[in-house]
C-alpha cells in the first residue's frame, strides 16, 4: 500500500493560504494510501523560539488540522518529538548528506541571511525532514511549492543510502498543488499571505471570527478598474477570484463570466460570505478541540503509537544495514 507523509510547522494558528495550499490537500490525500501527518516541533527550534509557547502552538496546529478534516480513523496524526526515531534517523542520514548539497538550500539562505547567529539545526533542517519522510518509507509527500528543493534532497539522500547500504527506501515523490493554490496577502497582493511576513489585515486566520474574516476580505486592496477579471495589474482581484473558486468549487472563468455586469462591491461581499462559510465549521470544531484537551491528547497518543511502530521498525533496518548491532533490550 502507498504511504503518504507530510509535516507541518507548529506555528500556532494557520491562515487561509495554509488551508488552501496545504491542509485541504492533506485531507484529500488521507485516502491515497496509509497517511501520516506530523507536527514538526523539532524543526521549530532551528530558529529563535519561545519555549513557553512551543507546546501550545503544537496543540493549536494539531487541532487546526483535525478541525480542517484530518480524520484519526483514516490517518495518523502525531507530534515529531514524541517519536525519538526522527532525531536518531536524522543523525544516521547525516552521514550520507553532504555539506555541498545542504549549502545549496535556498530556504537556509533565506532564513539565515542577515542574522548574526544561525543555529546548526537550521543548516541540517533538511536532513531531519528527509528522516521524517524516509522513516515511513513514504511514496507521496504533499507539500507547497517552496518545499520542492527539500524533497529533491530527500530523494538524493534515499538514493545514496540505498546504493551504499542496500535497497531500503522507496524514492518519495513531492505532490505539489497547482499555481492557483498560492494565496496572496489581501493588502499587498504581490506577496504571499503569511503570518510572519504578511500584513495582519491582509492575512485571514482559519480561526478568525466570521466578522473579522468578512472585514478583512471586504477591505482587500483591488485596483482602480471595475472588471472582475484576472490579469496584468489585477493581482488583488485575481487573488479573490482564486479564493472564491476554491471556496465554491466554481472555475475562475465561470466566476469572471458571472460578475461581468457587477461591481467590486458585490463581488467582495460574495467572496466574504463564501470564505466565512468555508471556515465556519473549521473554527467551531477547533474551539471545541481546544476547550478540552482530553480528546486531542488521546488522538495524539494513538498517533504516537502507530507512528512509533513504523518508524522504530525502519530505524532498526537502517541501523542493521549500516553495520550497527544494537542488542535487544533485556536480551
Ligand atoms: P508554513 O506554515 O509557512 O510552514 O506553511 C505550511 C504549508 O502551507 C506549506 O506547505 C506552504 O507551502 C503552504 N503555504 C504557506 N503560505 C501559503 C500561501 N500564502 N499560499 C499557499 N500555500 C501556502
Ligand atoms: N519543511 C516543511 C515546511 O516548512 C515542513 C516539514 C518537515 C515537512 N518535515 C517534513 C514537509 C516532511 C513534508 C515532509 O513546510
Amino acid at each position: 500500500m502507498a504511504r503518504v507523509f507530510s509535516g507541518i510547522q507548529p506555528t500556532g494558528t494557520k491562515h487561509l493560504g495554509n488551508y488552501i495550499g496545504a491542509i485541504r490537500h492533506y485531507v484529500a490525500d488521507q485516502d491515497k494510501g496509509e497517511a501520516f501527518y506530523c507536527v514538526v516541533d523539532l524543526h521549530a527550534i532551528s530558529v529563535p523560539y519561545e519555549p513557553a509557547a512551543l507546546h501550545e502552538n503544537t496543540l493549536d496546529t494539531a487541532a487546526t488540522l483535525l478541525a480542517a478534516g484530518l480524520d484519526p480513523a483514516r490517518c495518523t496524526l502525531f507530534v515529531q518529538s514524541h517519536v525519538a526515531a526522527h532525531a536518531y534517523g536524522a543523525w544516521l542520514l547525516g552521514s550520507v548528506a553532504t555539506m555541498g548539497e545542504l549549502n545549496r538550500m535556498t530556504q537556509f539562505k533565506e532564513k539565515s541571511t542577515g542574522r548574526d547567529s544561525v543555529s546548526a539545526d537550521l543548516f541540517t533542517y533538511p536532513v531531519l525532514q528527509a528522516a521524517d519522510i524516509l522513516l515511513y518509507k513514504a511514496d507521496r509527500v504533499p507539500v507547497g511549492d517552496d518545499q520542492r528543493q527539500h524533497l529533491e534532497l530527500a530523494r538524493n539522500i534515499a538514493q545514496r543510502f540505498n546504493s551504499r547500504f542496500g535497497e531500503l527506501f522507496p524514492l518519495p515523490e513531492a505532490a505539489i498543488p497547482a499555481s492557483g493554490d498560492r494565496v496572496m496577502d489581501l493588502q499587498e497582493p504581490d506577496n504571499k499571505m503569511s503570518t510572519t511576513r504578511g500584513t495582519p489585515q491582509g492575512t485571514v486566520l482559519v480561526v478568525d471570527p466570521p466578522e473579522v474574516v468578512a472585514r478583512k476580505i471586504r477591505s482587500a486592496v483591488t485596483d482602480s478598474g471595475r472588471e472582475v477579471r484576472r490579469g496584468e495589474g489585477k493581482q488583488g482581484i485575481g487573488n479573490l477570484i482564486e479564493i472564491l473558486s476554491v471556496a465554491t468549487g466554481e472555475a475562475p472563468e465561470a466566476i469572471e463570466a458571472a460578475y461581468e455586469a457587477k461591481g467590486y462591491g458585490d463581488f467582495k461581499g460574495d467572496v466574504a460570505d463564501a470564505v466565512v462559510e468555508l471556515l465556519r465549521p473549521i473554527r467551531e470544531r477547533y474551539l471545541e478541540l481546544r476547550a478540552d484537551e482530553t480528546e486531542l491528547s488521546g488522538i495524539l497518543e494513538r498517533g504516537r503509537e502507530r507512528a512509533s511502530q513504523v518508524a522504530d521498525a525502519t530505524l532498526a533496518e537502517m541501523l542493521d544495514a549500516m553495520g550497527f548491532r544494537v542488542p535487544p533490550r533485556g536480551g
